[in-house]
């Protein structure tokens, strides 16, 4: 029984329907709440170059988070920018600076369509695609075996909007390899570091639509696939990239979240940030709706599980990846993540007091 079903839902259309979000918990000497951190570890994507030398933004990063992940450093295109060379120098310092601060660090990501170098999306044939492809996932969990515990091993492994037999989204690794590339990509990373915790990482479960009710149907699918031929794999990565005008279909998202428990998978928050270019634009009325959402969104899961970790993809609106596909036709600043651009915590911040470390 969810605990969502005994209480009254006070989603409506209106603002007055959304509450208010603006009772910052009381922060201790350390930065954390001093009440109602429900200790679901919380975390950011960070930007390397931004790590001691953006003073404010490294504070945060530090009086915030338990984990961090790296936006970029271990994608493919930062990662491989030729055939033979192996670039670790961003991943190695977000690792420095991880342990140096006492947090964990999350992988992202081994496997993903896009951040791909040329070089690597010319891969000809499917026995060039697969020697690459393990060879990499051996390389850099070699690298990082027992330093990195929690891998995102593939990453929107699914369709847009799947639909018959294309339910995988296409990829130089889905065209050389089919459907298997998935099941190499988790053995592989399960013979390179046997205890790490290999995740399956997907955006966009979570509204009311056809398209979200395909993907979470076609998800469960190819995660149930994997687990009844014993494919090792632990989890599953909500992104959580919520789009702000958009209402969560928290029945469907509660209901998927027990689908995946049965699984016997464990489930983690892995990028939440909430897509504002269509809401209104003041700023009060925004940031209200914003942390709604994640409220909404993070109810509708906690309903279910209690998730391993939460990360939000960034930790202040200064820094976001939102406006580069998602601006904001008023010419404003989008306002997608729990501090604001001068790292003052808004609305969306009380909400994450309310289930996490923050
Ligand atoms: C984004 C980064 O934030 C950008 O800085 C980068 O240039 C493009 O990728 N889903 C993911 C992340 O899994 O890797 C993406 O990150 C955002 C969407």
């Amino acid at each position: 029984m969810r605990r969502r079903d005994f209480l009254l839902s006070a989603v409506g259309g209106t603002l007055a329907a959304f509450g208010s979000f603006d009772d910052i918990l009381p922060l201790n000497a350390a930065g954390r709440a001093e009440a109602g951190d429900a200790e679901i570890p919380y975390g950011a994507a960070v930007k390397t170059e931004l790590l001691d030398v953006d003073v404010q933004y490294t504070d945060a990063i530090k009086r915030y988070c338990r984990m961090i992940v790296g936006e970029g450093g271990l994608k493919w295109a930062d990662l491989r920018p030729q055939p033979e060379t192996f670039d670790f120098t961003q991943a190695d310092r977000q690792l420095e600076f991880a342990d140096a601060n006492g947090m964990t660090m999350r992988g992202h990501t081994l496997v993903w369509y896009a951040a791909m170098p040329d070089w690597a999306l010319n891969l000809a044939t499917p026995l060039a695609a697969e020697l690459e492809l393990v060879n990499h996932i051996e390389t850099v969990l070699d690298r990082y075996r027992g330093r990195i515990p929690s891998w995102d091993v593939v990453n929107e492994p699914i369709a847009d909007d799947p639909s018959g037999r294309d339910v995988i989204r296409p990829s130089v690794w889905s065209e050389q390899l089919g459907r298997g590339y998935i099941e190499t990509s988790l053995r592989t990373a399960a013979e390179a570091d046997p205890n790490a915790q290999l995740i399956i990482n997907d955006f966009n479960f979570e509204k009311p639509t056809t398209q979200c009710r395909r993907r979470r149907a076609a998800m469960i699918d190819l995660l149930r696939e994997l687990k009844d031929n014993g494919v090792p794999l632990h989890g599953l990565g909500l992104q959580g990239h919520l789009t702000g005008a958009s209402e969560i279909d928290q029945d469907g998202l509660s209901r998927f979240v027990e689908d995946v428990n049965e699984l016997e998978l464990d489930v983690l928050v892995t990028e939440l940030d909430v897509i504002d270019d269509k809401l209104p634009g003041n700023v009060h009325v925004r940031d209200q709706i914003v942390a709604s959402r994640v409220k909404d969104y993070l109810d509708a899961i906690t309903d279910v599980v209690q998730p391993k970790a939460i990360l939000t993809w960034g930790i202040s609106d200064r820094y976001t990846w939102v406006p580069m596909w998602f601006s904001r036709s008023d010419g404003l600043p989008n306002r997608p993540l729990p501090l604001d651009d001068k790292y003052q915590p808004k609305a969306l911040f009380s909400v994450l007091q309310q289930y996490t470390s923050i």
